[in-house]
C-alpha cells in the first residue's frame, strides 16, 4: 500500500432528527485500491458516501483531496473536483445513445464555430474508454436498450471521460446478474489499473472478499475496524459489523400439511410457459434460477400483476381468477415485490402509514376515519418483532436505510395476515445479521402455517432455506429438488438448461 493517501476525511458527523448517523467518523482512499466498505443497515454507509459526494452537508469534520481542504457542495462540484458517484438510480439519459450521454455538454465539434458535433469522433472515443474499461458496446446504442448492467458501465466510462480521480459505488451490484458482476469486477481492476480507486458497498460478503484491497467496517456511526484483504474472513467481518457471532440459515422444520397453492401449466403474457408446482401450508419452497429464467413472472402472473393465458390457479383446493393484485390479497396472497421502492413503499408517508396500508378498511371506522391508536399499537408490534431501526413509527420511510424499509415491506404484508407469502428477492439489500434475523423469523412463519414462495438469487439462501426448490429456465420448469437432494451443483445445470446453446450462439457471433 503506498502511504500516503488520495483522499482522506477527519473527524465527520452527522446528526439527523433522532438518529446519529456518523459520530466522529475518520476515512481515507489510497491510490489505486479497491476500498470495500462494510456495515449493517443504517450504518452511515451512504451518508458518508453522500457527505463526500456533496449530496448532504456534514455537521462537522474535514476533508482533504491531496492534502488540500475540499468542500464539496453539490454533487456537481464534487465531480469537478475529481469525485464520482455511481448511483443505484441511474442518471443517464434513455433516449440518447452511449457516446451522448457520455460527452453531455462536452460534445466533441466539427465546426466549432457552428457548434456542430462530431458524431463519429465522438462515438469513437466513447467506444474507446470502454474498451478500455473492459467492455465492449457500441458508441451509437442508444442507453435505454442497455441492460442496467451495461448502463452502470457508461457511468463508470463518463466518470473516466472526466477525469474522475476516485469512483465511488453504493451497492452497484445489488440488481446485476452474476455474469455481470463479474464484469463490473473487472472493470474495477481496470480503474485500478489506471490508479484510479474504488470505493465499494455492498452487503454480499463474498463479494467484498473477491474483489477488494481494503476492508473498512462501520457500526452504528462509528469507523469499528480496518481489515487488509489478507487477514480479512467473513467471520472476522460479521463480528465486527455486528458485533457478535451470527448464525446463518436458521431453517427449523415445519410441519408441511395440506396444499394452499396449486399451479398447474400456468403460461402468462409475460413469458411463463407451463409451469406447474405446489405449495403447502408450512412449506417454504425457493424459486431458482438465473437473471431473466421468469421467476418474478411466475409471481406476477400468480397476482394478477401479468395476465394468465393458459392454465389454472388453485387455493385451499379451489380454483381461483386473480385479475389484479387486489383480487390476489382477497384471496389471501401477499407479495414482497422485488424493487421495494417503485412497489412496497409510499416513501413520503411513515413507517406507520406504510405499515397499515394493506388493511386500511380493518382498523378504519364507519367514517372510514384510521383509527391511530391500532395503527400505533399495531406498527409498534412489528417494529420490536422485526426489529426495525427507527426513530418513532412516525419517521418518513424514504428517511431509514435500505434494509430497514425492507421490514417494512414485510411489516405491511405480514399485518394482512396472509395465507401465502410470495418474496422476491426478499433480503437483497439487508446486512447479514438483520438477514438471519429475517431468515429466523420466516422458519417462524412457516411453523405457523405459512406458505412461503421465494424468489432468490442467492443460492446459499435457496439452499439454506428451502424445503424444496423449483428451478426456471427461460420460463419452464426444469428441475425440483428436496431439501436432503439439493446441491448448488444440480439447481445450476437445471438452471442453465437451455442457456448453453445460447451462449455458444453469442460466442460465435461475438468474435
Ligand atoms: N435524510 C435522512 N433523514 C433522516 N435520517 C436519515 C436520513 N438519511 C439517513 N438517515 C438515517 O441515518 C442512519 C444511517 O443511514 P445510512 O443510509 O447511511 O445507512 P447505510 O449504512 O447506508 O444502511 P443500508 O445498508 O441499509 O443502506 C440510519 O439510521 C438512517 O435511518
Ligand atoms: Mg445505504
Amino acid at each position: 500500500m503506498e502511504s500516503k493517501p488520495l483522499l482522506r476525511m477527519a473527524n465527520i458527523s452527522k446528526q439527523f432528527p433522532g438518529v446519529r448517523a456518523l459520530d466522529n467518523v475518520d476515512f481515507e482512499v489510497y491510490p489505486g485500491e479497491i476500498l470495500g466498505l462494510v456495515g449493517e443497515n443504517g450504518a452511515g454507509k451512504s451518508t458518508l458516501i453522500k457527505i463526500l459526494s456533496g449530496v448532504y452537508s456534514r455537521d462537522a469534520g474535514t476533508i482533504w483531496l491531496d492534502d488540500t481542504p475540499i468542500e464539496p457542495r453539490s454533487p456537481q462540484h464534487t465531480q469537478e473536483l475529481g469525485i464520482s458517484t455511481i448511483y443505484q438510480e441511474l442518471a443517464l439519459i434513455p433516449h440518447l445513445s452511449v457516446g451522448e450521454n457520455i460527452f453531455l455538454n462536452r460534445e466533441p465539434l466539427r465546426l466549432p464555430a457552428m457548434g456542430m458535433v462530431d458524431f463519429r469522433k465522438m462515438h469513437r472515443e466513447a467506444e474507446r474508454i470502454l474498451h478500455s474499461l473492459g467492455t465492449e458496446v457500441a458508441g451509437r446504442t442508444p442507453v435505454k436498450n442497455l441492460t442496467v448492467a451495461a448502463q452502470q458501465m457508461v457511468e463508470i466510462a463518463k466518470a473516466v471521460s472526466q477525469k474522475a480521480r476516485i469512483i465511488l459505488m453504493d451497492e452497484p451490484t445489488s440488481a446485476l446478474s452474476s455474469r455481470e458482476v463479474d464484469a463490473l469486477f473487472g472493470m474495477m481492476h481496470q480503474l485500478k489499473g489506471q490508479g484510479i480507486p474504488v470505493v465499494f458497498i455492498s452487503h454480499r460478503l463474498e463479494e467484498i472478499l473477491e474483489v477488494v484491497d481494503r476492508i473498512i467496517v462501520m457500526r452504528d456511526g462509528h469507523r469499528v475496524g480496518t481489515l487488509s484483504r489478507d487477514e480479512a474472513t467473513e467471520e472476522k467481518i460479521i463480528r465486527l459489523m455486528v458485533g457478535r457471532k451470527v448464525g446463518l440459515f436458521p431453517k427449523q422444520d415445519a410441519e408441511i400439511t395440506e396444499p394452499v397453492l396449486e399451479v398447474r401449466n400456468l403460461s402468462s403474457n409475460n413469458g411463463v410457459r407451463n409451469v406447474s408446482f405446489t405449495l403447502h401450508k408450512g412449506e417454504i419452497v425457493g424459486l431458482a434460477g438465473l437473471v431473466g429464467a421468469g421467476r418474478t413472472e411466475v409471481a406476477r402472473a400468480i397476482c394478477g400483476i401479468d395476465r394468465v393465458i393458459g392454465g389454472e390457479i388453485r387455493i385451499d383446493g379451489k380454483r381461483v381468477h386473480i385479475h389484479s393484485p387486489a383480487d390476489a390479497v382477497r384471496h389471501g396472497i401477499g407479495w414482497i415485490p422485488e424493487d421495494r421502492k417503485q412497489h412496497g413503499l409510499l416513501l413520503r408517508m411513515t413507517v406507520a402509514q406504510n405499515t397499515t396500508m394493506a388493511i386500511l378498511r380493518r382498523i378504519s371506522n364507519a367514517l372510514a376515519l384510521m383509527n391511530t391508536k391500532e395503527e400505533k399499537a399495531l406498527t409498534t408490534h412489528y417494529v420490536n418483532t422485526l426489529s426495525i431501526a427507527t426513530p418513532s413509527v412516525n419517521q418518513i420511510v424514504n428517511n431509514l436505510s435500505g434494509g430497514n424499509q425492507q421490514k417494512v415491506v414485510l411489516a405491511k404484508w405480514l399485518s394482512s395476515n396472509p395465507k401465502i407469502l410470495i418474496m422476491d428477492e426478499p433480503t437483497r439489500g439487508i446486512d447479514v445479521g438483520a438477514k438471519a434475523e429475517f431468515h429466523a423469523l420466516m422458519s417462524h412463519l412457516a411453523r405457523q402455517g405459512l406458505a412461503i414462495l421465494m424468489i432468490s438469487s442467492e443460492m446459499p439462501e435457496i439452499i439454506g432455506m428451502s424445503d424444496r426448490v423449483i428451478v426456471l429456465c427461460q420460463g419452464r420448469v426444469t428441475g425440483e429438488f428436496k431439501r436432503d437432494s439439493m446441491t448448488q451443483e444440480a439447481i445450476m445445470t437445471c438452471a442453465t438448461q437451455f442457456v448453453k446453446l445460447d451462449a455458444f450462439a453469442d460466442s460465435i457471433t461475438a468474435s
